[in-house]
């Protein structure tokens, strides 16, 4: 097995493998060396175009094992992530007779991997799943976690469970078909991981950004955020700590889709978010001025918006509606400096900040 990482998320959930597929048939071998002989059945949740373009293949070798697999998919975007998506899909599982025994495989970017995640947390109150990661942001980052979620009028991801999967496969073959502004959503949460944990791969990001004639990052890249997410996720499975510090961005993002209707790309307002928070926090002389111009300079190079895409009154409504809001206050996660993220003073690793303080940060 070309077992880059085993993820051990410490909780009640097994550890599970993160292995790296260079090719269609490197897919498949992965699905077929983790599958369990209990897992009787299988069922292929995806978007249209994942299930166009990656599902057929392993709907046939799958079938060809005998384990009948019956395939979901719905309309990509993030206005399929909904409830009402899962429930469809529930619907069908119940319909074809989908029982305890089967093993969900969840096949696309991190909009496929929430919603089959969470009907994987919860169908008969839980059945076993595999991410197979066909974007650069589930790659680095969603495939990985076990966090599940989809999105209601009121906010994003605010209904959701942790559910762990029993294997991830980072389909990098994948890649060739993504688009520039999907490759970009993706190195935006490389960008993040840099910054939050790791200088090194901030310089090689920005070495790279400067030559790349070519938006797919480097393997070294893609192991590295890899390994950060694996990490972070081992060190707090249940979401209780430190793993809040992967929100850095985030408080502003999520208002930013929301307020833009979410046609802003979620990596495009996680770009626009770090820098607000960055800029907020250098103000308050935590984040240094120097490691802000560079990660503006890191984002722009790599044709990612370091300017939010709406005005501040129009996403105002929505920051203390963000998951990691207490009592109606605004939390974000925010680095110390490029690299470096600590806890804060009450031993949490989020602060609150004032809608004020955002505002003056936003441009
Ligand atoms: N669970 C987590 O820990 C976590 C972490 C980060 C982000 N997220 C969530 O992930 C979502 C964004 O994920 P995303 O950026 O992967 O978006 P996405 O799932 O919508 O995928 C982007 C688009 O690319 C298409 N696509 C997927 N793979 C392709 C391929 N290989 N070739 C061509 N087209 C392909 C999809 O059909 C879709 O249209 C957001 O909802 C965000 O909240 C979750």
């Amino acid at each position: 097995m070309s077992n880059v990482f085993n993820v051990d998320p410490a909780g009640e959930a097994p550890p599970y493998p993160v292995l790296l597929a260079e090719t269609r048939r490197d897919v498949m071998s992965h699905v077929e060396e983790v599958w369990k002989p209990s897992w009787k059945r299988a069922v292929l949740i995806a978007d249209d175009t994942t299930r166009e373009l990656f599902a057929e293949p392993l709907e046939n070798a799958l079938s060809d094992r005998g384990l009948s697999p019956l395939v979901c998919s719905f309309a990509p975007g993030e206005e399929s992530k909904m409830r009402a998506t899962k429930a469809a899909i529930e619907d069908r599982m119940l319909e074809a007779g989908v029982d305890r025994s089967a093993c969900v495989v969840a096949i696309g970017g991190g909009i496929v991997l929430d919603v089959a995640g969470f009907v994987a947390a919860t169908f008969m109150r839980g059945l076993p799943h595999i991410n197979v990661a066909t974007t650069l942001l589930a790659q680095v980052d969603a495939a990985i976690g076990g966090k599940t979620a989809v999105n209601t009028p009121r906010g994003k991801n605010l209904i959701g469970a942790i559910h762990h999967p029993r294997a991830v496969i980072i389909d990098t073959a994948a890649l060739a078909s993504l688009d520039d502004v999907d490759l970009r959503c993706g190195l935006a949460e490389a960008v993040k991981h840099a910054v939050l944990s790791d200088a090194a791969l901030f310089d090689r990001l920005e070495a790279w950004a400067r030559d790349a004639d070519d938006l797919r990052p480097p393997r070294d890249v893609l192991t590295r955020c890899i390994a950060i997410k694996a990490d972070v996720v081992a060190d707090d499975d249940r979401d209780r700590g430190k793993r809040n510090i992967l929100n850095y961005g985030h408080t502003v993002a999520h208002a930013i889709e929301h307020a833009t209707g979410h046609a802003t790309p979620h990596g495009y307002a996680v770009a626009m978010g770090m820098v607000v928070e960055s800029r907020l926090a250098a103000r308050a002389g935590r984040f240094p001025a120097d490691d802000l111009e560079r990660l503006v300079a890191l984002l722009e190079a790599l044709g990612l918006p370091a300017a939010p895409g709406c005005a501040f009154e129009a996403a105002s409504p929505y920051l203390s509606r963000d998951k990691k809001s207490r009592g109606g206050d605004i939390r974000c996660a925010i680095p110390e400096r490029i690299g470096t993220t600590v806890a804060e003073d009450d031993g949490t690793w989020t602060r609150v900040v004032s809608a004020e303080a955002i505002r003056e940060a936003w441009t």
